[in-house]
């Protein structure tokens, strides 16, 4: 199975970015409802939520593990990540490759929750592969609240995205990362407010095309990866509001199973 997770709904985004790119491949994906939001918390205790969740989704049967959380990606050091011995990935080394390959100016902006934002680690891979782009990055905490609450086509949430675009808008970016999971959701309204002339680069699709890169190339992996099409969904915390905004997301009904955390 391709094991992935997130602090809640945002990681299904990854998901039906993975069922497009690798149809068929068995998937069991962990939501961690019952801790959400991770992006407020402090980096140790992201990492913690992070390990035990990894170490879930291997006793399901995981062969490969996607973090489909930027700020779990933002804040799990590579080598606790290499004390695993299945391939882990990351969300945001690919849209980072991504964004500096496509930018035509280098002008970067970075939305994010307050956790990854305030890593750094956005600038930091940016300017290691371009040292000369210009990154702007602003924490967009209320986000991740609005998605899991099912308010995606509310004004208010069209007004706040507005304000916490404005700078980014002032700066003149021309590429503009979603450097959180849960932001796909809202992807219509972010390119509204920040303009048809900027890329937003969407790191589920830059994630789900590097695990199908490595898988193609390979076939160690692959082969332990059964594929029946099976999709197991579970949460720490289960709620009718998950599950509804869960069958919007993969455009299918789910079915959720409750685990404790
Ligand atoms: N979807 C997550 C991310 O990409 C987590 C957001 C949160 O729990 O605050 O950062």
């Amino acid at each position: 199975m391709i094991g992935v997770f997130d602090s809640g709904i945002g990681g299904l985004t990854v998901v039906r970015s993975l069922m497009e790119h690798l149809p068929g491949y068995d998937i069991v994906y962990f939501g961690d409802t019952a801790r959400t939001p991770y992006g407020t918390k402090s980096p140790e205790t992201v990492v913690g939520y992070a390990l035990e969740n990894i170490d879930f989704l291997l006793n399901k049967g995981s062969a490969i593990i996607v973090m489909a959380c930027n700020t779990a990606s933002s804040v799990v050091a590579e080598s606790a990540v290499d004390q695993f011995d299945v391939p882990i990935f990351e969300v945001i080394t690919p849209a980072v490759e991504l964004t500096v390959k496509h930018s035509k100016h280098l002008r970067i902006g970075v939305i994010g929750t307050r956790a990854t934002v305030n890593s750094g680690i956005y600038e930091k891979k940016i300017k290691a592969l371009s040292p000369g782009a210009k990154v702007y990055s602003t924490a967009c905490p209320l986000l991740v609240p609005l998605v899991e609450e099912g308010w995606v086509k509310k004004p208010e949430t069209t007004m706040i995205i507005k304000k916490y675009l404005h700078p980014l808008k002032v700066r003149q970016v021309d590429t503009l990362i979603l450097g959180c999971t849960h932001y796909p959701l809202l992807k219509d309204k972010i390119q509204r407010k920040i303009g048809k002339k900027v890329d937003v680069v969407d790191s589920s699709t830059a994630v789900a095309k590097k695990v199908k890169a490595f898988l193609d190339t390979h076939a160690e992996v692959d082969k332990q990866l059964v594929k029946k099409g099976v999709f197991r969904l579970f949460v720490s915390d289960v709620t009718d509001q998950f599950e509804k905004t869960a069958r919007m997301t993969l455009k299918r009904n789910v079915e959720l199973e409750h685990v404790k955390t």
